[in-house]
């Protein structure tokens, strides 16, 4: 680790370098997700990975003046993309069209995603792993599954991306209270599709709302993703707010591997939190840190209503975990 310490040329302090790789560079998200980690400091070597057009990705994005090296690789050299790398991001896999639920996806990418797993266990068993993937819900306990396969499995370097559902809570509160959304800061709990995403709204200044806009405003954060689904109408979901999301929370992983204090963003991780209850994985504020996962924090004050949602939220991802647990163990 300590030859990963580099000064950067035009920095007078010294600064972390990390090698990040991108598997599904090509797609909708891996392409901006790429530019964006291209403007990322702390990211010095960017590998950029897909079954086609990451050469093509790479060369483009190479050309930006910020000090990191990038690379594109072609499906013979998925161990190279790999080899030594940090953080692992996976955008890799098919995105919804309108009528269909994350949980539709499952039979296309959680094979995608158990591949990409098996070489990230073989070639970057150390790795932070962060799973864009739909659907997230499962597509995280595969890869943990894959993972102790493999005897690698560290329970402290494997996210489930949900930060998408955090940016639209702090916009949709905005719009709703007239607010900067800059300011807004709302905690999203559970998972990562329709009732298992929770928003915390008891926790922030708009506690205040009545039922009616309250229910609609949970309900537009919990289907957020729908409405870009239909709004592209067949041509996928989200990617460009994706993309934003995947480099902000990548951003925080680095800001936690170098070691920077108080680092907190809300992820689906292994968490203790409701293990007892058979919820292996769970979505709630980490603190982030130099091995990954620092601290899970527990819920904090719920309301009533949001007791009730979280409920109702476990309940769903118990057989979304079990789901993916499942499909692991009947194709290794
Ligand atoms: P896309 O089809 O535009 O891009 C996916 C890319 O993955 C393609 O370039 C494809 O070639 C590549 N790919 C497929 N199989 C691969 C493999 N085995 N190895 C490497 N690359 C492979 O789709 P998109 O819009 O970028 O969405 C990607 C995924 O992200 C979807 O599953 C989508 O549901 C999910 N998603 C998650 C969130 C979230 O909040 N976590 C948000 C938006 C989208
Ligand atoms: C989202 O929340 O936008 C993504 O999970 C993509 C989707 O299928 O909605």
């Amino acid at each position: 680790m300590l030859s990963k310490i580099a000064t950067r040329s035009f920095s007078s302090s010294q600064a972390a370098a990390y090698k990040v790789t991108v598997l599904g560079a090509g797609g909708g998200i891996g392409q901006p997700l790429s530019l964006l980690l291209k403007l990322n400091h702390k990211v010095t070597d960017l590998a950029l990975y897909d079954l086609r057009g990451a050469p093509g990705v790479a060369a483009d994005v190479s050309h930006i003046p910020t000090n990191s090296t990038v690379k594109g690789y072609t499906p013979e050299q998925l161990s190279e993309a790999l080899t030594g790398s940090d953080v692992v991001v996976v955008p890799a896999g098919v995105p919804r069209k309108p009528g269909m639920t994350r949980d539709d996806l499952f039979n296309t990418n959680a094979s995608i995603v158990r591949d990409l797993a098996k070489a990230a266990a073989d070639y970057a068993p150390n790795a932070a792993i962060l799973i864009i993937a739909n659907p997230v819900n499962s597509t995280v306990p595969i890869v943990a599954e894959v993972f102790k396969q493999k005897g690698v499995y560290n329970p402290k370097k494997l996210f489930g991306v949900t930060t998408l559902d955090v940016l639209r809570a702090s916009r949709f509160v905005s719009e709703i209270a007239g607010t900067n959304p800059v300011n807004e800061k709302v905690t999203v709990v559970g998972g990562h599709s329709g009732i298992t995403i929770v928003p915390l709204l008891s926790q922030t200044n708009h506690k205040g709302l009545d039922v009616e806009t309250r229910d609609a405003l949970i309900n537009r954060i919990q289907f957020g993703g729908d409405e870009v689904v239909k709004a592209k109408d067949g041509a996928g979901s989200a990617t460009l707010s994706m993309a934003q999301a995947g480099a902000r929370f990548t951003g925080a992983v680095l800001d936690g591997l170098a070691g920077e204090k108080d680092v907190v963003e809300p992820t689906f991780v292994d968490s203790p939190l409701f293990k007892s209850e058979g919820v292996e994985f769970f979505s709630s504020k980490v603190t982030l840190g130099v091995e990954g996962v620092k601290t899970i924090h527990d819920l904090g004050e719920l309301s009533d209503h949001e007791e009730e949602l979280v409920k109702l939220a476990k309940e769903t991802l118990i057989k979304n975990i079990q789901k993916g647990v499942e499909f692991v163990k009947q194709n290794p």
